[in-house]
C-alpha cells in the first residue's frame, strides 16, 4: 500500500474511533492507540528512520501532517467530554440549599442528670474546699468492710446485699464497692504514706477535706433501687473536727444544692460501723403537692447518713486517734437528683431512652457553676 493510501485509511480508521467514543476513557484509549509510544502514528513516524533521504523528506510532512491532525482532533473531542462529565456531575450533585441544617451535637446531646448532679455536687464542695477523690469500682474485701471496722462475720456485712467476685488466684476476696466509704480508707492511708512512697501517689496530709462521687453495687432492685447506683461521700478529718462543723457543712451543701434559703435538719441515732456516734439526717420539706419542696413544710426526709470517724479506722489507716479525729457521711446521688429534679422512677435513670433524657437531661455548655447557678 502507498504511503498517501496507509495515512488515509488512518486518518479514516481514528476518525471513526473519535466519534465512537462516549466518555474520557474511551478518548483516552483512542489517543494512546494512535498517538501513544506503541501507537499507530507512532509507528508511521518511526518508519521514517529507514527510508532514503528524499523520500522521507515528503513522507516526514505528511506524517507529522497526519499527527498534527489527529491530535488536534482527539483533544477536541476530550474537551467535549470532559465538558459533558463536569455538567453530568454538577446536575447529580446539586445541593438542595433549601433543606434544614442539622442541628449540631451541642444542641441535640444531653448530660444525664447523674453528670449534672455530680457537677454540682463538685461545684459546691470546691467552693468550700474540699478536694475531689475516686476509687475502683471493684474493692477488696479489706477496703470495702475490714479497714471500716466491719468484723468478720458481722450482719452488717450482709445488710449490704453484697455482690461477691469469684475468688481471684491471689487469694485476696473482691467485691463490687457497696458504698464509697472505702474511698475514705484510700484517702487516708495516701495521707500519711512512708516518705519514700510518697512520690508514687502525692499525699494529702492531715487536715483532709475531700468529697468522693462514685458508682456503687447493691443485689437490689425496684423502684427506688438499682443494682447499680451512685453515692457522694464526705471525709474531714483534723485534731479538732466536731460534730457541730459537720452539721454547718451538711446545712450548707443542701442550701446550695436544692437551691433554697435555708434547710432545717433533723439528727436521729443510728448505726454504721465505720461511725461513732453514727447518725441519720432527715431535711424537712413539703410532700402535699406533685413535688417534693425542701426547706419547707411539716414533713421530713432522710438523706443521709454521717457520724464522727471511728477510732478503729483511724487505726487502720494508720492515723493516730488521740490526735486526730474527724467526720464523715455519704448520700445517694441518685436519690438527691430525684429529689431536686421531680422523677420518681430511678430505673429509668438507666434504660437510656433519649426521649426521658430530652426532658430530664441538661444543656452540655450550660455548666453548673455557684456563681451562674447551678441548674439554671
Ligand atoms: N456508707 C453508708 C451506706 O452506704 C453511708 C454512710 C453513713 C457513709 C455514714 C458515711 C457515714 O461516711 O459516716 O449506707
Amino acid at each position: 500500500m502507498s504511503l498517501d493510501a496507509t495515512i488515509g485509511s488512518l486518518k479514516a480508521e481514528i476518525s471513526a474511533a473519535v466519534a465512537a467514543a462516549a466518555d474520557e476513557g474511551a478518548i483516552e484509549a483512542v489517543r494512546v492507540a494512535a498517538l501513544g509510544k506503541k501507537g499507530s502514528v507512532s509507528a508511521l513516524l518511526a518508519s521514517l528512520g529507514s527510508m532514503a533521504p528524499d523520500e522521507r523528506k515528503t513522507a516526514g510532512a505528511t506524517i507529522n501532517a497526519l499527527k498534527t491532525e489527529v491530535t488536534a482532533l482527539i483533544e477536541a473531542k476530550a474537551s467535549v467530554l470532559k465538558r459533558a462529565a463536569l455538567d453530568a456531575r454538577l446536575a447529580a450533585e446539586r445541593v438542595d440549599v433549601t433543606l434544614p441544617v442539622r442541628a449540631p451535637a451541642t444542641a441535640e446531646g444531653r448530660i444525664h442528670p447523674i453528670s449534672q448532679v455530680i457537677d454540682e455536687i463538685t461545684a459546691i464542695f470546691s467552693d468550700m474546699g474540699f478536694s475531689i477523690a475516686e476509687g475502683p469500682d471493684i474493692e477488696t474485701d479489706w477496703y470495702n468492710f475490714t479497714a471500716l471496722n466491719f468484723p468478720e462475720g458481722h450482719p452488717a456485712r450482709e445488710m449490704h446485699d453484697t455482690f461477691f467476685m469469684a475468688p481471684s488466684p491471689d487469694g485476696v476476696k473482691r467485691v463490687l464497692r457497696t458504698h464509697t466509704s472505702p474511698v475514705q480508707v484510700r484517702t487516708m492511708l495516701k495521707s500519711n504514706e512512708k516518705p519514700e512512697a510518697a512520690y508514687l501517689t502525692p499525699a494529702i496530709d492531715p487536715p483532709i477535706r475531700v468529697v468522693m462521687p462514685g458508682r456503687t453495687y447493691r443485689h437490689d432492685s425496684d423502684q427506688t433501687h438499682t443494682p447499680m447506683f451512685h453515692q457522694v461521700e464526705g471525709l474531714v478529718i483534723d485534731k479538732q473536727s466536731h460534730i457541730g462543723q459537720l452539721r454547718w457543712v451538711l446545712e450548707e451543701f443542701l442550701k446550695a444544692f436544692f437551691e433554697v434559703e435555708a434547710v432545717t435538719l433533723r439528727f436521729r441515732p443510728s448505726f454504721f460501723p465505720f461511725t461513732e456516734p453514727s447518725m441519720e439526717v432527715d431535711v424537712q420539706c413539703d410532700r402535699s403537692g406533685a413535688e417534693v419542696k425542701i426547706g419547707e413544710g411539716t414533713d421530713w426526709l432522710e438523706i443521709l447518713g454521717c457520724g464522727m470517724v471511728h477510732p478503729n479506722v483511724l487505726r487502720n489507716c494508720g492515723l493516730d486517734p488521740d490526735v486526730y479525729q474527724g467526720f464523715a457521711w455519704g448520700m445517694g446521688i441518685d436519690r438527691l437528683a430525684m429529689l431536686k429534679y421531680g422523677m420518681n422512677d430511678l430505673r429509668a435513670f438507666f434504660d437510656a431512652d433519649k426521649r426521658w433524657l430530652d426532658h430530664y437531661g441538661f444543656r452540655p455548655l450550660d455548666l453548673p457553676t455557684l456563681f451562674g447557678g447551678l441548674s439554671s
